[in-house]
């Protein structure tokens, strides 16, 4: 009998549910070649539930959602709901209550996908982000003082346990030694400065890289890694930082492999139910016009499918999406690529069943 896996399926808002339609297309076209079924179940979560009901993410949802085997996000982010409300209590709280203590950020840049970078190529930007999910300054601790006031004071901490800094620079050696590159692990923070959170950092990666001695060490300020990632991208084999640090490198990973319509990132719990999204908002605009970029929820998707332990129907549809993005669209942003967002599903689809090699 075939494996089946139960995905739970968070369409969100904006262009979310278009984008992760076709990257449910892709993965039913491959998933009885490689001998398992995926069991799609829809959750309603996102700023329309939100502006009828209030309701964010339920703990009841939560329960739901520890029950399936993955989570299949397109987007969080309503043009009518305040920012943050929607953020925090849909994407944040599931980050949290899933206990998807790593933010897995590929950074590779495609042949045939232009970058902003000058002089680089595919060759020169392929790493990959570990970002810490759980901890640092996403926590929500602090609070204000004479709020409103002109004696106003407002402090917002950033929490970092040991263990929590552990098991994310543990799992960070384990995918370099995974990655078929340098084996190398870049620690990106800011010892001169954070001299507490950082200290921490500093000693366990120390404590851990001693167990991992068929990998190399680095180490990068966050303000240099931000540096040397557009002079030097290709330094990097994996980096692994906080979680602030973390989003905000990752999205200047994302403009250097090509922008958001590529980039796809894992929020994973290795221990539980991970959750998978295109790094790009809801973009609200294009809604329902047929015209988004669906490559980044796609790759997700084949992400999804890594982690789950289907390798190569992942690598079917890396190679899919490889080939659609040197050989068939003309440019990765919305209404520009040449083909709508179901005929790029369709290329995408098409290719993984033929299986072709790049
Ligand atoms: C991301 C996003 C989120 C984050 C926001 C929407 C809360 O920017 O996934 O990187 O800051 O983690
Ligand atoms: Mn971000």
């Amino acid at each position: 009998m075939s494996k089946t896996y139960k995905i739970g399926v968070i369409g969100g808002d904006g262009t979310g549910p278009e984008v992760v339609r076709e990257g449910i297309k892709v993965i039913k076209a491959v998933e009885g070649l490689e001998g398992f079924k995926c069991e799609f179940v829809d959750f309603d979560l996102g700023g329309e539930r939100y502006m009828k009901t209030g309701e964010t993410l339920p703990d009841s949802v939560i329960e739901d959602l520890k029950k399936v085997d993955a989570i299949y996000l397109g987007a969080i982010g309503h043009p009518d709901v305040k920012p943050g409300i929607l953020e925090k209590g849909i994407l944040l709280k599931a980050r949290f209550s899933l206990d998807q203590y790593i933010n897995l950020r590929p950074v590779v840049l495609y042949e045939g996908v232009e970058t902003p970078l000058k002089d680089k190529g595919p060759e020169d930007i392929n790493f990959t982000v570990v970002r810490e999910n759980t901890e640092g300054l996403y926590c929500g601790a602090g609070g204000f003082l004479k709020k409103g006031t002109p004696d106003e004071v407002a402090i917002q901490e950033s929490i970092n346990s040991r263990q929590g800094v552990e098991r994310c620079i543990r799992y960070a050696f384990e995918v370099a030694r995974q990655r078929d590159k340098e084996k190398k692990v870049t620690l990106c923070g800011k010892t001169n400065v954070l001299t507490f959170a950082h200290d921490l950092w500093e000693r366990t990666f120390n404590e851990v890289a001693e167990e991992y001695s068929d990998i190399k060490t680095d180490y990068a300020h966050v303000d240099a890694t931000c540096m040397w990632m557009v002079k030097n991208p290709e330094w990097f084999d994996v980096i692994v930082t906080d979680n602030m640090f973390g989003d905000i490198i990752t999205d200047l990973g994302a403009m250097i492999q090509g922008g958001m319509g590529i980039a796809a990132g894992g929020n994973i719990n290795p221990q539980g139910v991970s959750m998978f999204e295109p790094i790009g908002g809801s973009a609200p605009k294009y809604t329902g016009q047929n015209v988004i970029n669906p490559l980044a929820a796609i790759c997700a998707g084949g992400m999804m499918l890594d982690i789950l332990g289907e390798k190569t129907a992942a690598d079917r549809i890396e190679n899919a999406v490889k080939k659609v993005v040197a050989e068939k669209i003309k440019s990765l942003s919305a209404g520009k690529m040449g083909y709508g967002t179901k005929e790029v599903g369709d290329l995408v689809a098409e290719l993984a069943v033929d299986g072709v090699k790049v």
